[in-house]
């Protein structure tokens, strides 16, 4: 890293510690938090800590586990879509685990769910980080970062939640493919961050998602991933009817209208 680099990224680190504390601060636990930049007071469940709620209690688990790499709004809206897309058939999937913290969020969302019995989270990562295909001039990230995690680990996180995951550890171009023919999802959460994983993901996982089901992008709204992860979403979605809708978190969801 460059010294330019270094005193960006130390800049950068201060400032979300920063935002952070006032995050905790001004916002944990209360029922209406602040809209920013529109100067809302809005409802904002996700900060809702210590009320008892499904969503405070699955939340702290993941952040407690220190696994976790998605905000509390984030966190709320994986949990909020996967209960309403359990209803459907099919499995859920997320591509890129790292350390487990949002499919800990999935795990429990299932294991807990009325309508959700026998079904499965598949886990697809290659539990040692980037693979070789991200260039950091695109994709923000190089090869190997997020690579201080095993497939061991994560599993240990998960504790009794592992008993409904299946783990397929390797390259996505590998482990998609090797899905049984029948294999349908309800929902995928997608949050491999670069150009070639997010769009090899959407190629194979879009036309195996159940009509009525949702895909959630992860990076798709962060600036820097403008030219990765956004990128791959909106040449794939080029190609068929349903398009990425946007949201404030930074995520974006498409939901599965057309069986083609
Ligand atoms: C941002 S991390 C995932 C964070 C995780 N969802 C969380 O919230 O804690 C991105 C992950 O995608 C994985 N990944 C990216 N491209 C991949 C590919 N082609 N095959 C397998 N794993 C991939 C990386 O190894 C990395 O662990």
């Amino acid at each position: 890293m460059g010294f330019k680099q270094a005193v960006w990224a130390r800049a950068w680190q201060g400032w979300y510690a920063l935002w952070n504390g006032v995050e905790h601060g001004l916002f944990r636990g209360r029922e209406y938090g602040l809209a920013v930049p529109f100067g809302y007071r809005v409802f904002t469940p996700w900060f809702e800590t210590g009320t008892g709620g499904h969503f405070s209690r699955r939340y702290g688990r993941a952040e407690r586990s220190g696994s976790l790499h998605i905000s509390a709004d984030r966190g709320y809206l994986l949990d909020a879509l996967t209960y309403h897309a359990l209803f459907l058939p099919g499995d859920i999937a997320e591509c890129g685990v790292y350390r487990g913290g949002s499919a800990m969020l999935l795990a429990q969302a299932l294991a807990e769910h009325p309508a959700a019995h026998g079904k499965r989270l598949h886990l697809f990562d290659t539990f040692s980080g980037m693979p070789d295909s991200a260039v950091p001039s695109r994709d923000y990230f190089k090869p190997g970062a997020f690579g201080d995690t095993s497939v061991a680990q994560v599993l240990a996180r998960l504790g009794e939640l592992r008993d409904q995951c299946v783990v397929h550890a390797g390259l996505f171009a590998t482990t998609l493919p090797g899905l049984p023919a029948h294999e349908r999802f309800c929902f995928v959460h997608l949050d491999a961050d670069i150009y070639p994983s997010v769009h090899e993901a959407c190629v194979f996982l879009w036309p195996r998602i159940t009509v009525g089901g949702m895909l959630v992008c992860d990076d798709y709204g962060f600036r820097h991933l403008r030219s990765a992860a956004r990128a791959a979403m909106d040449d794939y979605f080029a190609t068929v009817p349903e398009k990425p809708i946007a949201l404030p978190t930074g995520q974006a969801l498409v939901y599965k209208v057309c069986s083609t």
